[in-house]
């Protein structure tokens, strides 16, 4: 039986509110604030909108079975960001089951939290299984697959810290999920923002990591989760499962970011996972395939 899904992150889409309440700023959305507008950031994200329309159709015509959303659809974590960012998904989001988890420039400062925007404007695509009161995890159930969804993000004091966790509650609440029947009994994929390792294979560096990434890496290995899905880090990449860690890395990397623009069909074709890469193209504004890659998949249930 085979399934698809339509992977991607990081769209960045800058739409701040021209006018801050006064409890709108602090030393970090200002700092983010500086960096998406006068330096580099915003050129990189000056096509945003119009790359996440072409993502729109594109998904629309290669009608996957479900859509994975792993974060950073916003820059400063503002509701208005959301907004726009959910009125642009809108057809993907009443057409398709799917998943949501926010990034770090969602979940920005706890404004952004407490607030639960990201939540409330993606809720369609956080209606799953929990085993407790609460957004994150959560599981969705399809045919032959389950995808689970940890939220990986948290909001920090230092522009210079964006360190995520997912928290001991969580990593409970997920072991506890992995048991339910209608997980255990059918192949396992989590998605979160936050990457276990970088591209070229080690660690993130001290102030850029998941603090509790071995954690949440020993228990998917023990429950046989097939592969981790994250975004954060802009440019793609996949890490095969090996005999240590048992499941695939797969970061889709930015969707929108100038050049690198692209988001991944997954095909689920047991015992393997074909990862197509499918890359904007300016000249007719279209998404086009751009690389194929098998990967064979270490454990079924
Ligand atoms: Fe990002
Ligand atoms: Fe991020």
């Amino acid at each position: 039986m085979s399934l698809r899904l339509a992977q991607f992150s990081d769209l960045h889409l800058p739409y701040w509110p021209a006018r801050w309440r006064k409890s709108d700023w602090n030393l970090k959305r200002l700092a983010g604030w500086i960096n998406m507008r006068w330096l580099f950031r915003s050129e990189l994200f000056e096509l945003a909108e119009t790359v996440t329309q072409a993502l729109v159709r594109d998904v629309q015509q290669r009608r996957p079975d479900a859509v994975v959303l792993c974060g950073d659809v916003a820059c400063l974590g503002f509701e208005e960001e959301f907004a726009k960012a959910a009125s642009l998904l809108r057809p993907l989001l009443e057409s398709f089951p799917g998943v949501a988890v926010p990034g770090n420039h969602d979940h920005y400062v706890a404004d952004s939290v407490r607030s639960g925007a990201f939540e409330r404007h993606f809720a369609l695509w956080q209606q799953g299984l929990h085993t407790e009161e609460g957004t994150y995890p959560f599981a969705v159930v399809l045919d032959s697959l389950v995808l689970l969804a940890a939220n990986s993000a948290q909001p920090t004091r230092w522009p210079w810290d964006t360190r995520g966790q997912v928290g001991a509650e969580q990593l409970r609440h997920l072991q506890d999920l992995l048991a339910l029947p209608a997980v255990r009994s059918r192949p396992c994929l989590l998605a979160t923002h936050y990457p276990l390792l970088r591209a070229n294979g080690s660690p993130e560096t001290y102030f850029r990591r998941l603090t509790d990434a071995d954690a949440l890496a020993e228990l998917l290995a023990r429950h046989h989760v097939l592969a981790w899905l994250h975004g954060h880090r802009h440019h793609p990449y996949v890490h095969l499962p090996d005999v240590q860690r048992g499941f695939a890395l797969l970061c889709s990397g930015s969707a929108t970011q100038r050049l690198v623009w692209s988001y991944y069909e997954l095909e689920w074709h047991l015992p393997s996972l074909i990862v197509r890469r499918r890359a904007y193209w300016l000249p007719t504004d279209e998404f086009v395939e751009v690389s194929q890659q098998e990967i064979p998949l270490a454990h079924l249930p």
